[in-house]
C-alpha cells in the first residue's frame, strides 16, 4: 500500500482543525452556524485551505442533507473530461473496475446525454463541446430541485479561474435562474479576470497566504503526532520555504522525515529543492559569472531532455533572482528584463533563443 500523504491525512475536518485564517473561518463558522447561505467566492494563494473550508462550511451548513444537496465540481477536470470519453454509457462504466472510474465519470456520462439532447433540441447534430459540456455539468445540478428539509442546493466550483468569460457569462445566467434553489461557491487563487457581475452577486472571502507562525505551529503539531523529531532551524527552513503554502509545508516536513532521523535545516534544504530549481540556480549562478556554455547546456538539458516548458523555466528564473542579494535597483531592472521575455516568448517562435537573451541581460546588469 502506497504510504498516505500527511497533507491528506492532517486534512482539517472540522473548524478547529484549521490553523490560521482566523477571519474567513470566524466569518464561515458564523454563517453555518446560522444556516445562511449566500453564493461565496473564497480566493487566495495555493495551500491556504480554500478548498477544505468549503468542505467543512458544507457539512456543517447541509448537516443532513449534505449528501443530496452538495456538490464539488473542479472545473479543470470538467474541462480535461473531452466528450469522448464523457460519452461512456453508465453500463459502460460499470464494466470499468471501480478504482478506475471516478464519480466526475458518471457525472460526465449524464452531463453528455443533456449537452447532446439540448443540441438536439436546437436542431445540431454532433459532438457537444467542451464549453458546452462544461456548461451542461454547471446548470444540471443547479437545475434539479431538492428532496430534503434544507431546501437549498450548494454548488462548489473548486478552480474556477478556469473558467473563460463565455463561461463566466453562463454561469451568471444559472444563477440567476436557479437562485432559488441553489448557491454557488467558486474557489480561484485571485479575483482578477473575474466579472464584476458575478463579484457582485457573492460574499467575497480572502483566504491570504499562511504567516510563518502559522506554518510553523502546523508543522509542528504534525511532526509530534507522527512522532518526528524536528529541531528550531527545521521548522523555520520549513516556514521559509514553503512560502505560505500549507500543503507545501506538510510535505517538506514528510519528505525531510523520510530521508533523515532529525529534521534539521540542513535535512530541509537538501530535501526540498526540485530538479528545476537547482538546475536554474545553477544556470544563473553561471551567467552572473560570464559562463555561458554551461548555462545553455543546462538550459537546453532542462527544455529537451527534462521537458520543462520555457515559462517554467522563465518563472523559476525570476524565484531564484528575487532570492539572491541583489541591490533594489538592479533587482528591479533584471525583474523588469524577465517580464519582457516571458512576453516575448508567447510572441515568438524559438523560446530557447529569449531564455539565452535573458541570460544575457543578467550577466550584462549584474557585471555592470
Ligand atoms: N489553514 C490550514 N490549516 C491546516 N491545514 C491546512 C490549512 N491550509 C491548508 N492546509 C493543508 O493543506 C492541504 C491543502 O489544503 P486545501 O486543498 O484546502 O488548499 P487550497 O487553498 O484549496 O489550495 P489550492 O489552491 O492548491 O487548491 C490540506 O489538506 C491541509 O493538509
Ligand atoms: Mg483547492
Amino acid at each position: 500500500m502506497e504510504p498516505l500523504l500527511w497533507c491528506v491525512k492532517y486534512r482539517p475536518r472540522s473548524w478547529d482543525d484549521f490553523v490560521g485564517q482566523d477571519r474567513a473561518i470566524n466569518q464561515l463558522r458564523g454563517l453555518a452556524a446560522s444556516k445562511t447561505l449566500t453564493n461565496m467566492i473564497f480566493y487566495g494563494p495555493v495551500g491556504t485551505g480554500k478548498s477544505a473550508a468549503a468542505e467543512v462550511f458544507a457539512r456543517e451548513l447541509l448537516g443532513a442533507s449534505y449528501d443530496s444537496n452538495y456538490m464539488m465540481l473542479n472545473i479543470r477536470d470538467v474541462w480535461d473530461t473531452p466528450a469522448s470519453k464523457a460519452k461512456r454509457s453508465v453500463q459502460d462504466l460499470a464494466k470499468i473496475e471501480r478504482g478506475k472510474r471516478s464519480r466526475l465519470d458518471e457525472y460526465m456520462s449524464v452531463i453528455y446525454r443533456e449537452a447532446k439532447a439540448a443540441r438536439s433540441a436546437r436542431g445540431r447534430s454532433g459532438e457537444p463541446t467542451r464549453t458546452q459540456l462544461v456548461q451542461e455539468a454547471i446548470r444540471f445540478f443547479a437545475s434539479t430541485a431538492t428532496v430534503s428539509d434544507f431546501s437549498v442546493k450548494l454548488l462548489v466550483l473548486d478552480d474556477a479561474d478556469a473558467l473563460t468569460f463565455s463561461l463566466q457569462q453562463a454561469l451568471r445566467r444559472t444563477m440567476e435562474m436557479y437562485s432559488d434553489i441553489c448557491r454557488f461557491l467558486l474557489i480561484t487563487p485571485s479575483l482578477a479576470g473575474w466579472s464584476p457581475a458575478i463579484l457582485s452577486r457573492c460574499n467575497i472571502v480572502r483566504f491570504p497566504g499562511a504567516s510563518e507562525d502559522d506554518v510553523s505551529s502546523l508543522v509542528e503539531g504534525i511532526a509530534k503526532r507522527e512522532s518526528v523529531k524536528v529541531d528550531e532551524g527545521g521548522i523555520r527552513a520549513i516556514a521559509k520555504e514553503s512560502n505560505g503554502d500549507m500543503r507545501k509545508a506538510i510535505n517538506l516536513l514528510q519528505v525531510a522525515a523520510a530521508a533523515s532521523p532529525v529534521v534539521n535545516e540542513d535535512a530541509v534544504y537538501e530535501n526540498s529543492e526540485t530538479l528545476l530549481a537547482s538546475t536554474v540556480r545553477k544556470i544563473v549562478s553561471s551567467s552572473i559569472a560570464g559562463d555561458y556554455d554551461s548555462a545553455r547546456k543546462n538550459l537546453r538539458r532542462l527544455l529537451a531532455l527534462e521537458g520543462y516548458s520555457p515559462q517554467e523555466i522563465c518563472l523559476e528564473i525570476e524565484r531564484d533572482i528575487v532570492k539572491r542579494p541583489l541591490e533594489p535597483r538592479l533587482m528591479e531592472q533584471i525583474l523588469d528584463r524577465i517580464a519582457e521575455i516571458d512576453f516575448r516568448m508567447t510572441q515568438g517562435k524559438n523560446a530557447f533563443i529569449h531564455l539565452t537573451a535573458l541570460l544575457a541581460s543578467i550577466r550584462a546588469m549584474t557585471a555592470s
